[in-house]
């Protein structure tokens, strides 16, 4: 079985990667292949530029996003880790997605609508936030990122959505709480029972 770990944000020692690394050694040591993406130390290019866009319309891939992407056709579940930033991703994971999701790749246009063609990939999102949960809850905002930052995006490519979990006020969690998310957090891979689902 393959993991997709794929990491957004730029310091070592933040929960995002402190998570990142715990699912790598997890999923390893019961004998999954696991690549991590840590888009920083990878360097990656979020800018889906003119020449992009115009290789992809006549039908070739940047290298930079075939490697990308062939990660992702790899993968039987992926994990998406990143801060929440003014409310929306991280800029160098919306870039990911601009460029690495791309049309005839993970979604095509037909008469009926779009579809997406990632249908057998399972996801599993987490977002870390400054902010309380209830301080969003009370303007609507955590069904809306539910929607904005899942289902538009990995539903929308086909992906099945088995998680998306938010981390409150991260920032001032002391050692016992950011151990606390961490043992949520891995249960939660526990309760979906992710690994026979994606078997
Ligand atoms: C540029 C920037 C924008 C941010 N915007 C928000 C925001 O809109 N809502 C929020 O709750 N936290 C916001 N934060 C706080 C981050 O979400 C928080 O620092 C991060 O989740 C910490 O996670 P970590 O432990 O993985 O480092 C922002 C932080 C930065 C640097």
């Amino acid at each position: 079985m393959n993991h997709l770990i794929v990491s957004a944000h730029p310091s070592d020692n933040s929960f995002s990667n402190y998570l990142a690394s715990v699912l790598t050694e997890k999923y390893k040591s019961i004998g999954w292949e696991v690549n991590l993406r840590d888009l920083y130390k990878t360097g990656f290019n979020p800018v889906l530029s003119p020449a992009d866009l115009g290789m992809l319309k006549s039908g070739n891939t940047p290298d930079d996003i075939a490697i990308e992407q062939k990660y992702i056709r790899d993968a039987d579940l992926i994990s998406v880790i990143y801060p929440l930033w003014w409310a929306g991703f991280p800029a160098i994971l919306k870039g990911y997605i601009d460029r690495v999701l791309s049309n005839g790749f993970a979604f095509n246009y037909g008469a009926g609508g779009a579809s997406g063609l990632l249908t057998d990939k399972k996801v599993v999102i987490h977002t870390t936030m400054g902010n309380t949960v209830e301080e969003y809850e009370e303007k609507g905002l955590i069904q809306a990122f539910r929607q904005s930052q899942g289902d538009e995006i990995f539903k929308f490519c086909g992906m099945q959505i088995l998680g998306h979990y938010f981390y409150p006020q991260i920032t001032l969690a002391d050692e016992a709480q950011r151990e606390h998310f961490m043992q949520m957090a891995l249960s939660r891979y526990s309760e979906l029972a992710v690994e026979s689902s994606v078997k």
